[in-house]
């Protein structure tokens, strides 16, 4: 394991546990070259496979047909304008107005450990956990070295790329117009992609297609990574399925601007790009200054699509999220948006939390409407203060009226906002991002604050800071509830405009950073108007993000199939709804309600002192449930047995303990039928050897009935269970528990 540089074949491995990446630096001038990607190799000796060897595409051998090794030769970093015609990496406007750039190897250094990125989140890794190599290139016209770093890590199959560039001073500023963090050749194979689509309330649905010729990409220009598209490419083998088959997943650790995009070429090699989106990005880079772009995560699995979210959930869990929470129990909590929206006073929420606390809910959260003079999404945002005609007694008497119910009391803000009508706007009115003279397009009746600017982000964090210190304040929800536009801040100069969307984030980030810094045992959970920045830049900050305000259960089939294609079940923020759910319409039982939030962080977003005597009855069983499992939900292996998304009929998921002793398994049938097939379960992730024991969760009981089978591991595997169950009535579900004995 760990990073070599062979000096022979000027060859540089990555080997992480089964995975190798190898560089070539080539040719008299120094192209930097990719050489391969995949399972792990004994030796670098597969040089053949670099068309550089190979007449006609030679440029020191032959200098007359430069453009054609230029426009096929597999570049780790493509610069732009010089013969290759597919996307670039990377292209600037420099001091005399030229775009074009060149990559070309100049050193390199292999150090233990990981290094940070300044301003942006990061995977971390210990210097036994990780190797880094930077190799150090330069493109001579613009006067730029551009570093290029890979983490191989040595316990997960993850490579991490970033990439610095510097500006060494001979054209004084150049404006940097395009800096990608990674680029991925792949040779001739069919590959099919996976890209994750959606829209508020549907974030994150599979979409899997095969990779035709030209450029497939999905990106994002609202200054988020979006409800949209997602900064995720899978890149597969076109037989490759949920267990099988090469599987390479990129994803972007940013919550801005992205592209994400895979070209296949007219000689069929395929060129994998992602990075912050060029469209409306110009950075001036003056003498002497760096650049720092943000991190993408590589992960190779050979065995298919289930082993890369495996992954990627490792890699996360262990290597990027910071939050003391990471690794406990979240409590359960209730949240009171669904329950009353805008229309709650102290009395209202201290009824909720009465009757919370007697079933065993353990965390109150106090959402939107709290603060100003806010009773609907109109006004307020930036007034920071509560509203006492509403919380009779202020914020410390709730606080303390919860706590004394043994409740933990949290609290919603949306601080990158700032409504027209607030006293905030009056004040500042230049506060808000907008083109001077243009009013700028509302968007649910407000603005962005602009985050460029130091003055706003030191005001900001002092707002935040005074409502967590003035009551016991123990989890904070922080919402952004619209995109940008009308870019333009009124503090930036005329040429630093093109850096407002990069610079908003590293605001949302500067921000963040300081509340975990001087609030480190506060819970956060992220949130985007649902799950619009459901991303691994926010997990860096937060150790669990709110997935979508659709709660229904059906819906949150697709939606959290599709998040935990690449996150932790762990970081997925899932509640309980009220019903009929409030986006869908839909009637579910309540008990199915459960097992999808399981799935999740695990909460409730309903009115407790209203729904039926029944449903209320059923949450302390409910509540049991989740302290039972969770442990093994939050720490285990993910398995994807059955897709509703696919199918139209069922859903099916597995989480395995990591010593294989204990497995769950959540089955959901969403369309009932009668005179059903019988249907076979195949499990996953067991040990084959171990003798295991199979219990059906029953809901009225709250308990485990009798021994259902007892079978071996490979029999539960290969042979598989028949569901012969009851397939009358819609969304019906069961967990299923099977217990080494
Ligand atoms: C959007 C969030 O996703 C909801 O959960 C809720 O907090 C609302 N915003 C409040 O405005």
């Amino acid at each position: 394991m760990g990073i070599a540089y062979f000096e022979d074949s000027r060859v540089f491995k990555l080997d992480t546990p089964n995975s190798t990446y190898m560089i070539k630096i080539a040719d008299e001038e120094g192209f930097i070259l990719h050489l391969y990607y995949g399972r792990k190799l004994s030796d670098e000796k597969v040089d053949d496979l670099c068309r550089i060897n190979q007449h006609p595409f030679v440029p020191s051998k032959n200098e007359r047909d430069r453009c054609s090794f230029m426009d096929t030769a597999p570049f780790e970093y493509p610069g732009h304008g010089l013969g290759d015609y597919r996307d670039d990496a990377f292209s600037v406007l420099n001091g005399d107005g030229y775009s074009a750039t060149s990559v070309l190897f100049k050193d390199y250094k292999i150090t233990k450990g990981k290094p940070g990125i300044k301003g942006l989140p990061a995977t971390f890794a210990g210097e036994d956990e990780c190797d880094t190599l930077e190799i150090i290139a330069y493109d001579k016209v613009n006067g730029l070295e551009i570093s290029l770093f890979y983490s191989a890590f040595r316990d997960v199959d993850a490579i991490a790329r970033s990439v610095k560039i510097h500006n060494t001073g001979k054209y004084g500023c150049v404006k940097l117009t395009k800096v990608l963090s990674s680029c991925t050749e792949f040779y001739g194979d069919e590959y099919d992609t996976i890209f994750l689509h959606g829209t508020w309330a549907r974030e994150r649905n599979i979409d899997r297609e095969h990779l035709g010729y030209g450029k497939h990409y999905v990106s994002s220009v609202r200054g988020e990574s979006s409800h949209q598209e997602h900064p995720f490419i899978g890149l597969l083998s076109r037989n490759a399925d949920e267990d099988h088959g090469d599987v390479y997943g990129f994803n972007f650790v940013y919550s801005g601007n992205f592209i994400a995009q895979a070209e296949k070429s007219q000689f069929d090699s395929v060129r994998v790009l992602m990075g912050i989106n060029p469209v409306d990005f110009c950075w001036n880079l003056k003498s002497g200054e760096d650049f720092e772009a943000p991190e993408v995560i590589s992960v190779y699995s050979a065995n298919g699509i289930g082993e890369m979210s495996r992954t990627f959930h490792d890699l996360y869990r262990k290597h990027l999220i910071r939050s003391k929470y990471r690794d406990m129990k979240r409590p359960i909590l209730i949240n009171n948006w669904e329950a009353t929206y805008f229309n709650f006073n102290t009395e209202k929420l201290i009824s909720i939390a009465k009757e919370a606390s007697k079933l065993g809910i353990e965390l109150l959260v106090m959402d939107d409407g709290w603060f100003g003079h806010r009773e609907s999404d109109n006004s307020s945002l930036g007034d920071w203060y509560v509203n006492e005609e509403k919380l009779h007694g202020g914020l410390k008497y709730l606080v303390d009226e919860v706590n004394k119910l043994g409740m933990k009391f949290g609290i919603w803000m949306e601080p990158e906002m700032i409504s027209p009508d607030s006293e905030l706007f009056r004040a500042h009115p230049d506060w808000a991002v907008q083109i001077p003279g243009v009013k700028p397009s509302m968007s649910r009746e407000q603005y962005v604050l602009d985050l460029t600017r130091q003055d706003v982000i030191d005001y900001t964090f002092g707002q935040i800071e005074k409502i967590l210190k003035s009551a016991n304040i123990e989890y904070l929800k922080w919402d952004m509830n619209r995109q940008l536009t009308d870019l333009g801040s009124a503090m930036l100069s005329k040429e630093a405009q093109g850096e407002l969307f990069h610079r908003y984030c590293l605001g949302v980030y500067e921000l963040q950073e300081r509340l975990v810094t001087e609030f480190p045992d506060l819970l956060i959970e992220n949130c985007s108007g649902g799950g619009a920045r459901f991303d691994p830049g926010m997990l860096y900050y937060s150790p669990q993000i709110w997935t979508s305000d659709d709660m229904d259960p059906v819906e949150r089939l697709k939606i959290q199939q599709g998040t935990a294609l690449i996150y932790p079940l762990s970081t997925m923020g899932a509640h309980v709804c009220d019903c009929p759910n409030h986006s869908t319409g839909r009637t579910t039982p309540f008990y199915t309600r459960g097992y999808v939030a399981l799935a999740g962080t695990f909460g409730y977003e309903l009115d407790v002192t209203r729904i039926s005597e029944e449903d209320r009855k059923r949450i302390p069983g409910q509540v049991a449930m989740y302290h039972k499992y969770n442990p093994l939900v939050r720490t285990g292996d993910y398995y994807r047995v059955a897709s509703y998304n696919d199918n139209k009929e069922w859903d099916c998921w597995e989480v395995v303990a990591k010593d294989k002793t204990e497995a769950l398994v959540t089955i959901i049938n969403v369309v009932g039928r009668v005179n059903h097939k019988a249907r076979l379960i195949k499990l996953k992730g067991l040990d084959p050897h171990k003798t295991y024991s199979l219990r059906y969760y029953n809901p009225e009981t709250g308990e485990e009935d009798d021994e259902y089978l007892k079978a071996k591991g490979d029999s539960l595997m290969y042979a598989g269970i028949n569901m012969v169950g009851d397939y009358h009535g819609d969304c019906k579900g069961r967990l299923l528990h099977v217990l080494e004995v």
